[in-house]
């Protein structure tokens, strides 16, 4: 076996091992592969360690010459008359395996390899058909996606060096967890794609960069709202309180609300969507449509960057915004926004809400009883107008400092390990316990309080819940989890019969 890499080119790939780039690289590389591996079955597993049941190819990789120590398993990417080696430092059960960088491209016929980048990888991937066949405009635009996703990744642990330690190992509140999701979606090819933020709007908006921004408020006058609400106050109400609750708003501006108008808080950089449109454009010269411009105390983003949150307020908000997160426009519809209604029914005013309360008291829903949007010219609700009422249990410090984000703490370190297991770490230093003593007893307690719960909520009581990390929010002020709450009703769905 040959190399046909040079020692020149592996010197000078060399300092990159450790720079901010490469662990942008090995990040993404972890989110792409493992989305890519589950989503398609024509790669093989080879495991390292199983040197007695070695198969042919298998013996091949290991012949490689300065295979890195720690690879525990490779996947091979068949390709024409080549194929793509992924070394594996931990292959997971789960999926959610650690790749080694850099790749090999391995050409079988000649029996010689070289190193090859995931950019690298990528490229290959995409533009040898291996996966699906599309046309050169679609594989250039995913591509681009992909290499904007690392760049992307790549600012925000430059923006956080200082602080990354702090990220994986000291204790949060859910405004910090919710803001520590570095890479963001950990299976996904372009886990950090934020198309139409500029740098300057990322650093404002995306959650990562730990800002917060006030409301821009709007006064709207009724009749040219499409609102509705099951809590036991109006949308109009609601929106109201949520200005007087807020000790930042100005009072002066309250008092000049005409009363035929709703007070409309919208998301800063979705207002200037808003102010863009011909039509709301003619609203606002008619006055049917009042500007106030930027008001009140600091919101900050949650993990999903259109769900907003502030210490003070009763409610999260969660906003229709145009730019495309990882696959989709972020516009909320109206038949999604009827489930979060449809929940807080059933958890505040139905026999199956109380059964659930009693059966699990420490499983929260985080309900969504009201939303509006502006109505177009049509009649219909303008989908980028979406405004959507979240309960907000953590507005007060007891749940604001133990609760955290399920995504935040079992995400990729790029230095080290993940805030889970440094947790357990702490754990077993604290109670003189050993490591894997404690990961069996959170395990359990994990699979108590929160597993239990969706399971029994879907097949005693016929409510599904799409509980994926970013949905679940873990209470832990013992150290283990102890309460659950799930967001985010768009991915939910009731059967009325129970089965
Ligand atoms: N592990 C994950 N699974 C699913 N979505 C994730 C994950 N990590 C980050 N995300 C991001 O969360 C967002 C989805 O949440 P969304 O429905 O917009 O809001 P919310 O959860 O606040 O109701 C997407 O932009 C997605 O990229
Ligand atoms: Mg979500």
């Amino acid at each position: 076996m040959t190399s046909d890499s040079t020692s020149a080119e592996k010197s000078a790939s060399r300092p990159l091992k450790n720079s901010i780039r490469m662990q942008a690289e090995r990040l993404s590389a972890n989110c792409f592969f493992n989305a890519l591996l589950r989503e398609w079955q024509g790669w093989s597993l080879h495991r390292m360690t199983k040197l007695s049941e070695k198969t042919k190819t298998t013996s091949a990789y290991l012949d490689l010459p300065n295979l890195p120590s720690e690879v525990e398993a490779v996947i091979s990417f068949p390709m024409t008359e080549a194929s793509l080696v992924i070394c594996l430092s931990h292959f997971s059960i789960s999926g959610r395996h650690q790749c080694i960088l850099p790749f090999l491209f391995f050409n079988k016929e000649k029996k010689h390899y070289r190193e090859v980048s995931f950019t690298e990888a990528v490229e290959l991937v995409v533009k040898e058909d291996v996966l699906w066949k599309s046309d050169s405009t679609s594989k250039h635009l995913f591509l681009n996606r992909v290499f904007i996703s690392i760049d992307n990744i790549e600012a925000t642990l430059h923006y956080r060096e200082d602080n990354l330690v702090s990220v994986f190992n000291d204790s949060v509140t859910f405004q910090a967890s919710e803001q520590s999701l570095i890479t963001g979606h950990s299976v996904h090819p372009t886990p950090k794609s934020r198309e139409q933020f500029s740098l300057k709007d990322a650093e404002l908006y995306m959650p990562e960069y730990g800002n917060s921004f006030k409301l821009h408020w709007f006064s709207i006058q009724d009749s040219l709202l499409i609102a509705d609400s099951v809590h036991s106050l109006s949308f109009k109400s609601l929106t109201r309180s949520l200005a007087e609750e807020d000790t930042q708003f100005s009072q002066s501006l309250l008092n000049d609300i005409p009363s035929d108008h709703t007070l409309l808080p919208a998301h800063p950089w979705q207002a200037q969507r808003w102010l863009e449109n011909e039509y709301i454009q003619s609203l606002l010269r008619d006055h049917r449509l009042n500007d106030f411009g930027l008001h009140g105390s600091g919101w900050c983003a949650t993990s999903s960057v259109r769900a907003i949150h502030s210490n003070h307020a009763s409610f999260m908000l969660k906003y229709s915004l145009s730019v495309k997160l990882t696959n989709s426009i972020r516009h909320l519809l109206p038949k999604e926004v009827i489930r979060g209604k449809e929940i807080h029914q059933v958890k505040y005013q139905s026999v199956i809400g109380s059964q659930l309360k009693k059966a699990y008291p420490n499983f929260d829903i985080l309900t969504e009883p009201a939303h509006a949007a502006i109505k177009g010219e049509d009649g219909e609700p303008l989908p980028e107008t979406m405004i959507v009422f979240r309960e907000n249990p953590f507005n007060n410090e007891i749940s604001n400092q133990s609760t955290e984000l399920l995504a935040s703490l079992t995400q990729d370190n790029p230095t080290g390990e993940s805030r889970l297991v440094n947790h357990m770490r702490r754990l077993a230093a604290e109670e003189n316990l050993a490591l894997d003593v404690i990961v069996r007893k959170w395990f359990q307690k994990y699979l108590a309080s929160v597993v239990e719960p969706l399971l029994g909520s879907q097949s005693n009581f016929g409510l599904l819940f799409g509980a994926h990390q970013q949905n679940l929010l873990l209470g832990m002020s013992s150290g283990y989890p102890e309460k659950v709450y799930f967001r985010d009703c768009q991915g939910t769905a009731i059967w009325l019969e129970p089965y």
